[in-house]
C-alpha cells in the first residue's frame, strides 16, 4: 500500500514523538512492505518563529492533500503572555476547523503494567473505554471577544443539532463493536446547549432499546472516571468537556504520554497525541513517545491495515511488560524516548507476519 502523510513536528517534545512514530512506521513499512511517502509541514510556534503564522496555507495544502497526518504537539511558553494575539494553539484549532475534523476519538486503555502508577486501585484489571469529543465547534469556535476597555470578555458555546447528531452516530458505531452502552457527559442542568445534545441523545435512546444509554453532569463525570471507570464504554461529549476528561482518564493509564487520538473528518483524519508540547521535556530524551506511536496505529487502521496496528500495540505491551519504558512510567528499566523507540522497532520486525488485512475503516462517512 502507497500513501501519502504529511507531518507537522510541532513545538516542544512535538518532533521528538513524532519521529518516534516515523521510525515505527518505516519499520512496519518495510515489514509488510508498504510505502509511506512524508511531507513536513510547518505548525504552531515554529511556524509562528519562522512565517509569522501558526497555520501557513502551505502547511494546510499539505495537509488536505494528504491521505493523513501526523500532528505532534503545538505551544510554547514563549507565547503564554495572555495579551499576546497570535499564539501557537490557534493553528491546531485552524487545522482541525478548516479540515473538518469534527470527530476525535481518544481510546482510554490501562495497563497491568502501569497498574501501580494509578492512584485508585484498578481492582477490576485494566480499563478500556473510548471518548469521542467533538472537535470542530462548541465554544471553542464560538464568537469571542474582548471590549475596547479590556476588562470584559466573552465566550460563546454553540452547537447545532446536525453538529451533535454526527458525534452521536459515532458513539453509537463504536458502541455496536464494544459493550452496547453509551454515556453522554454534559451540563444540561445549566446549558442550553447540553439541554439540545441530551435531546438528541434521547431520541437515539429511544430507537435503540437494545443499548444502554446513560447522562452524567461533568461535575459528577470528572469523579465517576476516578471512582469507577468500568462503567464506561463509550463517552460522547462537546468540545470543552472532551479535553478535559480525557487529560483526566490518562491518569488511570499511567501518564499523559500514554493516550493517542485520531480526529476525522468525512475525507480525511489527523493523528495526534492527546498531550501537548511539554515544553520542560523538550530536548531531554524523556518523553514518552507511546501516545504519538499508538497515534500512528490509529492511522494504520484508518488506512484498512489491521494486522500493522495490532503488531505496533502488542509490541508496545510487550515493553511494558518487559519493564521498559520512559521515566514517568517508573518501571524497572528507564530508558530514553530513542532508545525506547529502537527496541521498539527491533521488536516489530523480529514478529512473523501473516497476511495484513486491509478492511477499510468505515467510522465515518
Ligand atoms: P502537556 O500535555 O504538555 O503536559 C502536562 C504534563 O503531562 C507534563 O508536565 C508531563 O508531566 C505530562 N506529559 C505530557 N506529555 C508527556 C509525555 N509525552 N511523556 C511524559 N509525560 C508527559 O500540557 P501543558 O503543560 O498544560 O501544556 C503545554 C503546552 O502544550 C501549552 O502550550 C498547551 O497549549 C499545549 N498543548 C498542546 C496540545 C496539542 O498540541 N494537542 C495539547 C495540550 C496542550
Ligand atoms: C488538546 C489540546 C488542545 C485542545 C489545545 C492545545 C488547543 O488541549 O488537543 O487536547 O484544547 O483541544
Ligand atoms: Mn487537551
Amino acid at each position: 500500500m502507497k500513501k501519502k502523510i504529511a507531518v507537522f513536528e510541532g513545538d516542544g517534545i512535538g518532533p521528538e514523538v513524532t519521529q518516534a512514530s516515523i521510525k515505527v512506521l518505516d519499520a512496519i513499512a518495510k515489514k509488510f512492505n508498504h510505502e509511506f511517502e512524508y511531507n513536513h509541514g510547518w505548525i504552531g510556534a515554529a511556524a509562528i518563529n519562522k512565517f509569522g503564522n501558526p497555520l501557513p496555507k502551505e502547511s494546510l495544502k499539505m495537509a488536505s492533500d494528504a491521505d493523513a497526518i501526523l500532528l505532534g504537539a503545538v505551544g510554547d511558553p514563549q507565547f503564554s503572555d495572555p495579551n499576546i494575539k497570535i499564539r501557537p494553539e490557534q493553528g491546531l484549532l485552524e487545522i482541525r476547523k478548516k479540515l473538518n475534523l469534527f470527530a476525535n476519538i481518544r481510546p482510554i486503555k490501562s495497563y497491568e503494567a502501569t497498574a501501580h502508577l494509578c492512584p485508585i486501585k484498578l481492582q477490576n484489571g485494566p480499563v478500556d473505554f473510548v471518548i469521542v469529543r467533538e472537535l470542530t465547534s462548541g465554544i471553542y469556535f464560538g464568537k469571542s471577544s474582548l471590549n475596547s476597555a479590556g476588562d470584559e470578555a466573552r465566550d460563546e458555546c454553540f452547537y447545532s443539532i446536525a453538529e451533535i447528531e454526527r458525534i452521536v452516530k459515532i458513539g453509537l458505531k463504536l458502541s455496536a463493536d464494544r459493550n452496547n452502552k453509551l454515556t453522554l457527559i454534559d451540563k444540561a442542568n445549566v446549558l442550553e446547549t447540553s439541554r439540545l445534545w441530551r435531546k438528541v441523545v434521547n431520541s437515539y435512546e429511544k430507537v435503540n432499546k437494545d443499548m444502554t444509554f446513560d447522562y452524567l453532569y461533568i461535575d459528577n463525570a470528572t469523579m465517576q472516571v476516578i471512582l469507577n471507570p468500568y462503567q464506561f464504554d463509550v463517552v460522547v461529549c462537546s468540545n470543552m468537556f472532551g479535553d478535559i476528561i480525557s487529560d483526566e482518564s490518562s491518569v488511570l493509564a499511567g501518564s499523559l504520554g500514554m493516550l493517542p487520538s485520531g480526529s476525522y473528518s468525512e475525507s480525511n483524519a489527523l493523528f495526534e497525541p492527546v498531550h501537548g508540547s511539554y515544553p520542560q521535556a523538550k530536548g531531554k530524551d524523556i518523553a514518552n513517545p507511546i501516545g504519538s506511536i499508538l497515534s500512528a496505529a490509529m492511522m494504520l487502521e484508518y488506512f484498512g491495515l489491521l494486522e500493522e496496528a495490532r503488531l505496533i500495540e502488542s509490541s508496545i505491551d510487550s515493553m511494558l511488560n518487559n519493564g521498559l519504558a520512559t521515566e514517568d512510567l517508573k518501571l524497572e528499566h528507564k530508558i530514553g524516548t530513542v532508545q525506547f523507540t529502537d527496541i521498539l522497532i527491533n521488536l516489530i520486525a523480529k514478529v512473523n507476519p501473516a497476511n495484513g488485512s486491509q478492511k477499510q475503516n468505515e467510522l465515518v462517512g
